[in-house]
């Protein structure tokens, strides 16, 4: 802690939205167990997971994640995961782009009623199956850029860009 700044440790609601199947369970399990399942079964209502991370300052950043049911018939519940939280991950399958619509849709959905002050993160995952990609990189990257939110292609399969995921979130914490 030589840089004269004291550390931190900090404690973060983090809700995952997103299409059923793209695999938000995946990721958290991932980040949290650094084991991929995949014969993974659709969350009902949601799921509550913790994880923590130490940055290069030695802050620490626990991660208290909330995450939600894909599945249309819980889309009412959501409202009750993400008031209060102060990150959004929201995931689409880069072979689906009926799932990156279904993003969209979150996005504006945060900006409508989520906290004013919310960090978002677009997360394309799936990136693994680069022979059955369905959206160009260009295109989650062009809307997050509009939408003032960090962008990510990740794989809850290979763990490609899953760390890095959650690093870059800490990073942009207020
Ligand atoms: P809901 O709980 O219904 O909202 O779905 P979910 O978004 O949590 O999806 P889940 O994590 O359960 O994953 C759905 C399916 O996609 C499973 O069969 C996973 O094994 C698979 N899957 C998840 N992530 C990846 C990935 O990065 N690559 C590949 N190839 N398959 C993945
Ligand atoms: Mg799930």
């Amino acid at each position: 802690n030589g840089g004269g700044q004291d550390a931190k440790n900090l404690r973060v609601k983090l809700v995952l939205l997103g299409d059923s199947g793209v695999g938000k369970s995946c990721i958290v399990l991932r980040f949290v167990r650094g084991q991929f399942d995949p014969t993974s079964k659709v969350t009902v209502g949601a799921s509550f997971l913790s994880q923590t991370i130490a940055l290069q300052d030695s802050t620490t950043v626990k991660f208290e994640i909330w995450d939600t049911a894909g599945q249309e018939r819980y889309a009412a519940l959501a409202p009750l995961y993400y008031r209060g939280a102060s990150v959004a991950v929201i995931v689409y399958d880069i072979t689906s782009p009926e799932s990156f619509s279904k993003a969209q849709y979150w996005v504006k959905e945060l900006q409508k009623h989520g906290s004013p002050d919310i960090v978002m993160a677009l997360v394309g995952n799936k990136a693994d199956l680069h022979e059955k990609r369905e959206v160009a990189v260009q295109d989650g990257m062009d809307y997050s850029e509009k939408n003032g939110m960090f962008f990510i292609e990740t794989s809850a399969k290979t763990a490609d860009n899953i760390n890095e995921l959650f690093e870059e979130i800490a990073k942009r914490l207020p």
